[in-house]
């Protein structure tokens, strides 16, 4: 029997086998494992919530509470979702710049990285909606079949959730206590959609199992419609409903008759 083989039959040689070889795998599978993909975006996402948090201590915090804990002046954003911040400071809605009795939309102050920074931020405080997928919130492209049917459908919706506050076709309305449901003309189907799942203020929230997502996009290809529509009935008078049209009758209607009484009592004399 050789050296060699007689420290093959040693006990200890299985151990130092397995220990080599485990050590070979490991130091492989370090050295050619994808790294970068997964830490790259892990970091990332931890620089998006660290600068999201600094732009929320410096805008947002003294209303909101440093840690998004709510103060007397603004609520707590703890479970609102990124998809709420991505709306209230997308629509220019937030930072409000004063006490008022609806945040209104308004000017933009923070670029696209800025919000989605801040979104995330607020998103690690809680649980909430997300920013919603792109494929829900495109418009279904018109002309085709497919969005005829999808624009009646998402008007029959509309009317039956939503024109009560915004009006049938969606040109807004007034609530209560001084509060108003705005126009939704010119408002990104991202915004849209946003709105219905996190219900801003006085509008109730949609979730998904009041309206599915696609149910959602159909409600924005009808209102992308409604917009895009060359209205063939007249004059719209703002779309407003009875109170404008009224007005218009009353106005332009008593002011014809009157005329008439006036130009038969000249004729008369
Ligand atoms: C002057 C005080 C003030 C400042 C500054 C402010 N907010 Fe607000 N925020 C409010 C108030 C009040 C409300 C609730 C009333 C409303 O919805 O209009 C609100 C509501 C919100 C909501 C909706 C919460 C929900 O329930 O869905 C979000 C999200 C939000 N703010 C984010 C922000 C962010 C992000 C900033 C900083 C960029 C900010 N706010 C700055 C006062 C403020
Ligand atoms: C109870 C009344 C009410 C109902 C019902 C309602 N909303 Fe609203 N909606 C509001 C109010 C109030 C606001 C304004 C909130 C604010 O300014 O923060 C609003 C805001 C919006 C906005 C944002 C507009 C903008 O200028 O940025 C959109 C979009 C919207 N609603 C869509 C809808 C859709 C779609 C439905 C139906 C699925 C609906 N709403 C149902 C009251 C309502």
């Amino acid at each position: 029997m050789n050296a060699l083989a007689a420290r093959r039959r040693h006990p200890a040689a299985i151990a130092v086998l397995l220990l080599l070889g485990l050590l070979v795998t490991g130091g492989a599978y370090s050295f050619l494992a994808p790294k970068d993909a997964n830490a790259a975006a892990q970091s990332a996402a931890a620089d998006d919530v660290a600068n999201g948090k600094d732009l929320f201590i410096a805008n947002c915090a003294t209303c909101h509470g440093i840690n998004g804990q709510g103060t007397k002046s603004g609520p707590s954003l703890v479970g609102v979702g990124a998809a709420s911040v991505d709306f209230q400071v997308g629509t220019g809605r937030m930072p409000l710049p004063g006490p008022n009795v609806q945040a209104p939309d308004n000017k933009v102050k923070f670029d696209e990285q800025e919000i989605s920074d801040l979104a995330a931020y607020v998103a690690s405080l809680g649980p909430g909606p997300a920013v919603p997928e792109e494929k829900y919130t495109t418009v279904i492209k018109p002309g085709t079949p497919e969005a005829n049917k999808a624009i009646a459908e998402g008007g029959e919706i509309f009317r039956v959730n939503c024109a009560m506050c915004h009006n049938f076709a969606g040109a807004g309305g007034a609530l209560t206590r001084g509060k108003y449901a705005p126009p939704l003309d010119g408002v990104s189907p991202k915004h849209i959609y946003e709105a219905m799942v996190t219900g801003p203020q006085s509008m109730p929230v949609f979730n998904d199992s009041n309206l599915t997502p696609e149910a959602k996009q159909k409600v924005i290809s009808y209102l992308s419609a409604q917009e895009n529509q060359t209205n063939v009935g007249g004059l719209t008078l703002g779309n407003l409903g009875p109170v404008s049209e009224g007005l218009f009758a009353w106005i332009f209607g008593l002011g014809i008759l009157i005329g008439c009484a006036v130009w038969l009592g000249k004729k008369a004399a």
